[in-house]
């Protein structure tokens, strides 16, 4: 198949109704030809095609959500297991009535604050919405992105969106645009090549299904970020905490051993590995570099190529930013070996990007001491 490549980093702001107000002067907006690329993606989207676009977190990979045949070729064009559900993206919070059945304060007190942004709620799910969207479950994911181009996209296609991250399955999910043209060219209708994903890790899913709201994936919108708007407890999945080896906030109790289950079906596989082998190394931050300075060297003298991942202590958005940057260029160097600095994952978004980095490493973890 051959994919088109839009280039649509001239968007910016509410497009549409700039377009609209600057036709009705007879102006010119300078967006005009990137504009018309939304327009015939947006027409591939309702034809049935897959259209990747870049969002606020990562680049996805869209199709009609309602449309079970264009479903089935989004997991095919990422190798990915039907029974791991997509988030449904729209382009306005009052879409959301067209896949669930109730809307709770909660929902609209969230929406209000975080929409559009990195934030993936989990609702009741209409009938209409197809199972293959939902991997079977009575809930779907929904999310408002914040970026010109995916919301311009949505709304000119006319239904919601369902979208995966825009990479082959299993690997680290994509921040730039050539991520996915290296992972999805001749697998797809269109490539929107944007900016690079502003977050650069994926949007936190919160269950607002669950007795108490619960973050099934932790993104850089923290627990304590949505408890305050909610005023009230927002706890996160038990599998998740005990899998993190570690509970953001320092007050908070894990209750991490009920051997449960991630809820979040995309939680159990095997992700956003490199090529490379990972190892994680953590501890006191000087002993960290010390081991990984000493590991480095012990391993190039076996000849092989080693690639280090270390962020400053405290830099959590930045390391959110990179890390999967970060892999992929590693992976393209050919290194064999991939050694990581951990994160405080008692800091909500180093908790998130440490997430991350474990499933990258398949949770190999050194403790230096
Ligand atoms: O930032 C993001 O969320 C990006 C951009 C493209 O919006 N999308 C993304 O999609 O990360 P994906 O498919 O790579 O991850 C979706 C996650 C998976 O862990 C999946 O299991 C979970 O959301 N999920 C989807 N629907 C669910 C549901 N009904 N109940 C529980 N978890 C669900
Ligand atoms: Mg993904």
């Amino acid at each position: 198949m051959d994919t088109k490549i839009f280039d649509v980093t001239k968007l910016n702001g509410d497009v549409l109704e700039r377009a609209q107000i600057c036709a009705e002067r007879g102006a010119q907006t300078g967006m005009e030809d990137a504009l018309r690329k939304i327009r015939s993606a947006a027409d591939i989207l309702r034809a049935g095609g897959l259209v990747a676009f870049p969002t606020e977190t990562v680049y996805g990979l869209g199709c009609d959500a309602f449309n079970e045949a264009a479903v089935k070729k989004v997991y095919a064009a990422k190798g990915r297991p039907s029974d791991n559900p997509l988030i449904v993206h729209i382009a306005r919070a009052s879409d959301v009535g067209a896949l669930t059945p109730r809307i709770s304060p909660e929902f609209v007190r969230l929406a209000d604050s975080f929409w559009p942004g990195p934030l993936t709620m989990i609702l009741k799910k209409k009938a209409a919405v197809p199972d293959i969207v939902t991997g079977g479950l009575d809930t779907v994911a929904v999310r408002l992105p914040d970026h010109p181009a995916a919301v311009a996209l949505i709304r000119e296609a006319g239904c919601p969106v369902a979208a995966p991250s825009a990479n082959v399955s299993g690997g680290p999910s994509p921040t730039k645009a050539e991520h996915v043209i290296a992972d999805l060219s001749g697998k797809i209708d269109v490539i929107l090549a944007g900016s690079d994903s502003r977050v650069g890790i994926e949007s936190t899913v919160l269950d607002l299904t669950a007795d108490t709201p619960t973050i099934l994936r932790p993104g850089v919108l923290t627990a304590d970020h949505i408890a305050e708007v909610l005023n009230g407890e927002v706890i996160y999945d038990a599998a998740l905490l005990r899998s993190n080896h570690c509970v953001p906030g320092a007050e908070r109790d894990g209750g991490a051993d009920d051997g449960a289950a991630p809820r979040a079906p995309g939680m159990k596989y095997r992700h956003y590995a490199p090529k490379a082998e990972m190892l994680i190394l953590e501890g006191e931050e000087e002993k960290v570099r010390a081991e990984i300075g000493r590991l480095r060297a012990l391993n190039e003298k076996l000849g092989a190529e080693v690639g280090v991942i270390l962020f400053d202590e405290r830099a959590y958005r930045e390391a959110a930013h990179d890390f999967y940057a970060r892999l992929r260029k590693l992976d393209e160097e050919g290194v064999d070996l991939i050694l990581a600095g951990a994160l405080n994952g008692r800091d909500g978004i180093g908790f998130a990007v440490m997430n991350r980095m474990l499933k990258s490493a398949g949770y190999r973890v050194v403790h230096v001491s």
